[in-house]
């Protein structure tokens, strides 16, 4: 059984229709990119998935069971969890109390601690600076503090949008090994948002490009790399 099942899946906003009856699937493991230019609707279709917007059809399966009409809260004890584009953290609130946000849904105090221990394996840099306050760490480091919180809800599917966005390129490498680690190691299924298309298909099993709401390719992440399309519209050529 898939770990996720999108069929038909159309979002609006208004008289804009953002997604446009996309259909995709990702196995269990994989890590699928979802990748396409400003405005395609990427961040439109994690936030469907998560449930941060409504769908006007469509449906979305996890492991077989229908998320469709359930409120983000619930997702995330079904195992999703969403780090947003532009990171979003509290920039006035620790890194330790950051992650904690994160960990609402998790009643365990035990479990608490583990996936801490999990995230400051996964990003040294976090746990150095666990006692500052969010908004005095750099862009990267910011961006691994909102990659851990996402983990905090032990998630089985990680949405991540955008982890690369306006990175040093040193900083995005380790984040790129951290994606790497997550799914090798925890064998954790991941959706990857990325404008950096090159990364995100290095990176992914699987891959699929949206334009205008629309999937317009498909393949395994190396076909697409090597995809005369995908080449001229994403990779510079
Ligand atoms: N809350 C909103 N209200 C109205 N229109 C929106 C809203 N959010 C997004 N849109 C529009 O929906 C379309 C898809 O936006 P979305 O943010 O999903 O794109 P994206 O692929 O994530 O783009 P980017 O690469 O710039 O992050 C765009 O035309 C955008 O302007
Ligand atoms: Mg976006």
């Amino acid at each position: 059984m898939p770990m996720l099942e999108v069929d038909q899946l159309t979002v609006r906003y208004g008289a804009l229709e953002a997604v446009r009856g996309i259909s995709f699937v990702v196995e269990t493991g994989q890590i699928v990119a979802l990748i396409g230019s400003n405005g395609a609707g990427k961040s439109t279709t994690l936030k469907a998935l998560m449930g941060l917007v409504q769908p006007c059809s469509g449906t979305v399966r996890m492991q077989g069971q229908d998320l469709t009409r359930e409120p983000a809260a619930s997702r995330v004890t079904h195992g999703l969890a969403l780090s947003p584009e532009g990171r979003r953290l509290f920039s006035r609130m620790t890194v330790l109390d950051n992650l904690l946000v994160g960990a609402h849904s998790v009643r365990s105090r035990l479990q608490v601690e583990a996936s801490l221990a999990e995230i400051y394996a996964l990003f040294p840099r976090v746990q150095e600076r666990r006692t500052q306050l969010a908004g005095s760490l750099s862009g990267g480091e910011q961006q691994m503090v909102a990659i851990g919180r996402a983990l905090m809800a032990r998630p089985r599917l990680l949405l991540l949008d955008e982890p690369s966005l306006g990175i040093a390129p040193k900083i995005v490498a380790e984040i790129a090994a951290a994606i790497e680690r997550l799914n090798r190691d925890a064998g954790m299924s991941i959706i990857l948002v990325e404008q950096n298309a090159r990364l995100a298909l290095k990176l992914a099993h699987h891959a699929y490009a949206l334009e205008h709401g629309e999937i317009v390719r498909a393949g395994k992440g190396d076909v697409l790399l090597n995809d005369p399309f995908v080449r001229k519209a994403y990779l510079g050529g």
